[in-house]
């Protein structure tokens, strides 16, 4: 599995992580089963909320990673409404407990609500300074809003912007990729295979994918999560809940395409016009 230095961390984390919304909900012994597989094959990079499942999975993930917390690197967000000065500290309490950990590699505000960043942004610093947190980033943020986190908390931050990114869905490529490229923000993007909604073998996207796919001996949905990560900065956490998922998801892990399967994957699934509110740099 491929690592990359995630954003201004110095962590090397796999470019490929697992994604857990929903996840245990039907079959947790498979989901934590899944999570374990998927940690064997490299991907360590473990993305959660205090809002999956309420909680639970929060649960469902410490006994995943019971004994490996060292391999991990962990990560899990703060609902808007609790992300006040004191409400983001206890709600990270609250995550860690059910995490059974010390510390989360890196929280997040999961998307922004109405309490100031600059009282999120000053929670997140204790959080770091008490070593309860090694790292802290954002998702759902725009250009402007991106902004107004590094006037707030200076350069370095956010280590990370999590937000929506699949072959149908490319709008962060106008604006919001350059900006976390520029300033050295990771890009986390979520729900890589459309949050179930994957192009099909009979569409002509779908065709494209697979055509390549068999000059690889892979699968269409390894070098659709291959092209999701084609930069440095990019990371994808696809959430499989079987073994047989995670495993398949894993094998993008170490997938080369060209710069010609590139282009015609770019060709099959274009960006798009920029969406109207996303200013441009
Ligand atoms: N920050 C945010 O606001 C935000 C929003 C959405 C998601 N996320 C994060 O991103 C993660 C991924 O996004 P997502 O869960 O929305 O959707 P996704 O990863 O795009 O898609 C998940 C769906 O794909 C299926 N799947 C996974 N691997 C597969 C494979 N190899 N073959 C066939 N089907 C496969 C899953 O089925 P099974 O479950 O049956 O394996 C599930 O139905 C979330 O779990 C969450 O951690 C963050």
């Amino acid at each position: 599995m491929e690592q990359r230095q995630f954003g201004p961390t110095q962590r090397a984390v796999a470019a490929i992580g697992q994604g857990t919304w929903y996840g245990g909900r039907e079959n947790r012994a498979s989901a934590i089963a899944a999570l374990r597989r998927g940690m064997d094959a490299g991907m360590t990079h473990i993305d959660t909320a205090e809002m999956y499942l309420s909680g639970t999975a929060e649960e469902w993930i410490a006994e995943a990673i019971a004994g490996r917390r060292d391999e991990v690197f962990l990560v899990s967000k703060v609902l808007p409404e609790n992300a006040s000065r004191r409400g983001t500290i206890a709600a990270c309490e609250r995550s860690l407990a059910r995490l059974k950990t010390d510390r989360l590699d890196c929280y997040l505000l999961h998307w922004r609500g109405r309490h100031p960043l600059r009282e999120t942004i000053a929670a997140f610093d204790q959080l770091m300074e008490s070593e309860k947190i090694l790292s802290w980033g954002v998702s759902n943020f725009d250009v402007g809003d991106l902004r107004e986190v590094r006037a707030i908390a200076g350069s370095g931050h956010p280590a990370c912007n999590q937000v929506l990114y699949h072959l149908e869905e490319r709008a962060i490529e106008h604006a919001v990729i350059p900006w976390c490229r520029q300033n050295g923000t990771a890009v986390v993007g979520y729900s890589p295979y459309g949050h179930g909604d994957f192009p099909g073998p009979r569409t002509a996207g779908g065709r494209v994918l697979q055509e390549i796919a068999e000059t690889h001996h892979a699968t269409a949905r390894q070098v659709a999560l291959r092209f999701l990560v084609r930069s440095a900065e990019l990371f994808a956490i696809p959430k499989g809940s079987t073994t047989e998922h995670t495993l398949e998801n894993a094998g993008a892990g170490d997938l080369q395409l060209s710069e010609a399967e590139m282009a015609r994957i770019d060709k099959a699934f274009p960006p798009g016009p920029p969406p109207r509110s996303l200013p441009m740099l």
